[in-house]
């Protein structure tokens, strides 16, 4: 499927609320409350003017498919999440998208280490990110991979 990966902008915000709440999205946080919308508005908004959060947003024409942050943790390291939208779930987008928008990171933030946290229980997400080269690196309560561009 095609699809265009596009940097967060304030008009995003209501469909990133609207997925930030979808049920599978809020059980594989590890936050699980239920996101309010004015918590969720100034975080958008301050997410959007941090220079160390890449957020992007993966849409096929008008519709969304679904968004990958990069959050900055320490010196060129970077925490990513990713949200896919119900109906584009089980189409094998996940893998794809985690390395398009990986290499946008590396392309902003030359030789970035990206570290994602997943939870036991989500396949999915594990399979993704392993089959996008991401490598496990502990495995306790919950898995942490990490992926290092080698070139
Ligand atoms: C995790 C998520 C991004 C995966 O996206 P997806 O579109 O469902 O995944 P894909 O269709 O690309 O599938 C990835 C792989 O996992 C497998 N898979 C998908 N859902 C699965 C499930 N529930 N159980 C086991 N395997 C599953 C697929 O078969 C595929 O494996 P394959 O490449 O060997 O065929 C998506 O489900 C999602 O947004 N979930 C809610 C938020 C979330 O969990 N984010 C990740 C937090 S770390």
């Amino acid at each position: 499927m095609d699809y265009k990966i596009t940097l967060a902008q304030e008009s995003d915000m209501m469909e990133i609320f609207e997925l930030a709440n979808d049920p599978l999205v809020r059980q594989n946080s590890f936050n699980q409350n239920k996101i309010e919308i004015e918590g969720h508005k100034k975080w958008f908004s301050a997410a959007l003017k941090n220079e160390n959060c890449f957020f992007y947003i993966i849409r096929n024409g008008a519709d969304l498919i679904g968004s990958v942050r990069f959050d900055f943790e320490k010196e060129n390291q970077f925490i990513i999440g990713i949200q896919i939208a119900k109906k584009y779930r089980g189409k094998g987008l996940a893998s794809k998208i985690i390395s398009d928008t990986g290499a946008k990171l590396l392309d902003a933030r030359s030789g970035a280490k990206i570290i994602a946290h997943i939870k036991k229980n989500n396949d999915g997400s594990l399979k993704a990110f392993l089959k996008s080269g991401y490598k496990i690196i502990e495995e306790s309560q919950s898995y942490i991979l990490k992926y290092e561009n080698r070139q």
